[in-house]
């Protein structure tokens, strides 16, 4: 790679032997992929280093000893439990105590404790065009898609780019890389296309036909933020994308043409309503009017307006959560603050149901094989209603309980009925 005097400099140990570390570290990787030389990266969205893999903990604590700080303003992704009501929600002492661990570690480096993986929602809003750095696949795929910021997948080297500010050239960072290579003409009505979870059963079906590649969207309504992130969300879900375009939605093609930039589709399909059915039965295996033990709303994590629509569901109908249901409304720890303060978390709680912050079901103590090294009985859920795919395709697995695949309000229906 061709690097600056400055890069030189710091490669050459001259600003110390952290960063001389971590930009080769880059140098490597960017050779490896052909990169002829670095970008500055303004912003980072940091790993989770979560409790439920130890080695996560033990690598966080190391590097911070080693006396690392950013250099970006660096916000940090999804933990294993919630820092302030871990107990309240069944995780054992020993996970929270953990994680403790890495808040401390990330502290000592300047990493931002937002615990979540809608740092966007938070008002770290890159623009159109900058080189950024982020972990998160719906939080990646946002970034690229809807803002136009230009970021890989960052994995580890999020870390090193974290600390000097560098990323190599390569990937989505180049216009080579941000072609679209599929197109889907979506067949859809306003009402096939009502509710997040409908957005998220599209990006399941879409995701899945296109695996790591680009898909243009044409037809798409203009949609919302939300719709959006629960469609990015999805498309990283049963695929491996990283950007897509839908114009008038996101950010860089104003047109099916200009997606594509001259070339021709590799493929194109055909979406109706069938196909966003399909998504939702793949994900429903729960039986019609099955009881269920649990409800996720929030995945990605919720907005403060989704979180005041869920306190005035409830207060619209008068009901509280089945005794035998648990409901988590999953959100940051900044906007449960803010819900807090408005009086929306304390509604939710008086009809009986949890806004959790820092984790989510997926990440936290009730995965089987956390469960496991803790002496926890598993399954931890027996059935769960969510509005994501992302969640129900995860827990399936990952908790060993079955799923049911709802619009929002009917999972707040289910919460209170204790059938799906
Ligand atoms: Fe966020 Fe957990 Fe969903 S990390 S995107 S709420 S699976």
């Amino acid at each position: 790679m061709n690097l600056t005097a400055e890069e030189r400099h710091m490669l050459d140990g001259q600003r110390g032997p952290v960063l001389a570390k971590a930009l080769d570290y880059l140098v490597q990787f960017g050779e490896a992929f052909g990169a002829e030389r670095f970008v500055d990266v303004i912003y980072a969205h940091y790993p989770a280093e979560m409790s439920i893999y130890r080695g996560n903990v033990e690598d966080a604590v190391e590097y911070a000893g080693t006396g690392a700080r950013v250099c970006i303003p660096t916000t940090s992704s999804t933990l294993a439990c919630d820092l302030d009501q871990w107990d309240k929600l069944g995780c054992p002492r020993a996970l929270y105590d953990l994680q403790a661990q890495v808040v401390d570690a990330h502290r000592r480096m300047g990493v931002l404790g937002t615990y979540t993986c809608t740092p966007q929602w938070l008002g770290f809003v890159p623009p159109k065009g900058s080189h950024i750095i982020s972990v998160e696949s719906s939080a990646i795929v946002y970034f690229n898609s809807v803002l136009g910021a230009r970021t890989n997948r960052g994995g580890i080297f999020t870390r090193y780019s974290a600390v000097t500010g560098k990323y190599p050239l390569m990937g989505y960072l180049l216009d080579a890389g941000r072609r679209g290579t599929h197109l889907f003409k979506l067949h859809l009505t306003p009402d096939d296309l009502k509710h997040e979870s409908d957005y998220s059963a599209l990006g399941f079906h879409v995701g899945a036909l296109v695996g790591s590649e680009v898909p243009v969207l044409d037809g798409l309504p203009r949609s919302t933020p939300t719709q959006l992130l629960a469609l990015s969300a999805a498309l990283a879900t049963s695929g491996s994308v990283t950007l897509f375009h839908a114009p008038g939605n996101t950010a860089e093609a104003d047109s099916v043409e200009q997606a594509f930039a001259g070339a021709s589709p590799k493929a194109t399909y055909t979406v109706t309503r069938k196909d966003l059915q399909a998504a939702y039965d793949k994900l429903t295996t729960v039986g019609a009017g099955e009881t269920i033990d649990f409800v996720t709303l929030g995945c990605p994590h919720a907005t403060l307006e989704q979180l005041r629509h869920v306190a005035d569901w409830f207060a619209a109908q008068g009901k509280r959560v089945h005794a035998d249901v648990r409901l988590w409304v999953c959100t940051n720890r900044m906007t449960r603050q803010a819900g807090q303060w408005e009086g929306i978390v304390p509604r939710i709680e008086a009809a009986g149901g949890f806004v959790v912050s820092d984790c989510c079901p997926v990440e936290s103590h009730m995965r089987i094989s956390t469960c496991h090294e803790h002496g926890l009985p598993t399954p931890q859920i027996r059935a769960m209603v969510t509005d994501s795919t992302k969640m129900a395709r995860y827990v399936g697995d990952l908790i060993g309980c079955k799923t049911a695949l709802r619009n929002r309000d009917d999972c707040l229906r289910a919460a209170v009925d204790g059938r799906a």
